[in-house]
């Protein structure tokens, strides 16, 4: 189901237990690297399927085995952006969905001491202007690479951008709604605040170290 809950920024509570109970299990600190892999795909898939849910599909018809029959194909042209490199871990479940989307990437590494994220590599496919595009980040804290990586697809002349995280702040939140009001954000949880550090209270940690156990 989805709830818009703020006015600016649309933001999609995507509440679905399979979502819940994978995120409980990535919150918990015991969860090892490749069970945490295993869940961040989980939840993700189900996120997609919330993302995708209004594509634009064409109605045509197909011919089963025993009669023609009309038949809706998907016409969007999706580009998925995950944000290396935790959104990596994001990335197969949305292809799974979207087998057709092109793929871009965007590097972004937050300063440990000033949250403050830089931009290391980027690489997106041509001619985006058309183009609905998923970026798959799963931790919006400050918010500052979200809207880093959402700058990036403007600049490409994407007008449609969905933001699709695992667990979102109120304070990243609403930086994306200073700085990008319209931008959709898909989570299925918004967590209390941020630490001292610019991590998300109560959150799952460093999700790229994790994802990849280099803790
Ligand atoms: C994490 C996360 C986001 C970012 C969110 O990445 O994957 O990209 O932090 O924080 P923000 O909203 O304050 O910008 P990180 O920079 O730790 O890099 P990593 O994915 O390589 O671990
Ligand atoms: N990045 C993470 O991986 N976790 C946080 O809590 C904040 C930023």
């Amino acid at each position: 189901m989805l709830r818009c809950i703020f006015t600016i920024v649309p933001v999609h509570l995507v509440d679905h237990p399979v979502a819940h109970d994978a995120l409980a299990l990535l919150r918990d600190r015991t969860t090892n690297a490749s069970h945490f892999r295993r869940l961040a795909h989980r939840v993700s898939l189900i996120l997609a399927m919330e993302a995708s849910r209004d594509l634009p599909v064409t109605t045509g018809s197909v011919d089963t085995p025993l009669e023609t029959t009309a038949a809706h194909r998907l016409e969007a042209d999706v580009v998925v952006v995950p944000v290396l490199r935790a959104g990596l871990g994001m990335l197969e479940a949305v292809l799974e969905i979207l087998p057709h989307a092109r793929v871009g990437h965007i590097g972004l590494q937050r300063d440990e001491a000033t949250a403050i994220a830089s931009q290391y590599y980027k690489k997106l496919p041509a001619d985006l202007s058309r183009s609905t595009a998923l970026i798959v980040d799963p931790m919006l804290a400050t918010g500052g690479s979200a809207v880093a990586a959402i700058a990036m697809l403007q600049k490409a002349g994407t007008q449609d951008i969905r933001l699709v995280c695992i667990v979102a702040a109120p304070e990243g939140i609403a930086e994306v709604e200073r700085a990008h009001p319209g931008v959709h954000i898909f989570t299925p949880v918004i967590d209390r605040e941020l630490n001292d550090q610019k991590y998300i209270l109560p959150g799952l940690g460093d999700f790229g170290d994790r994802l990849y156990g280099t803790m």
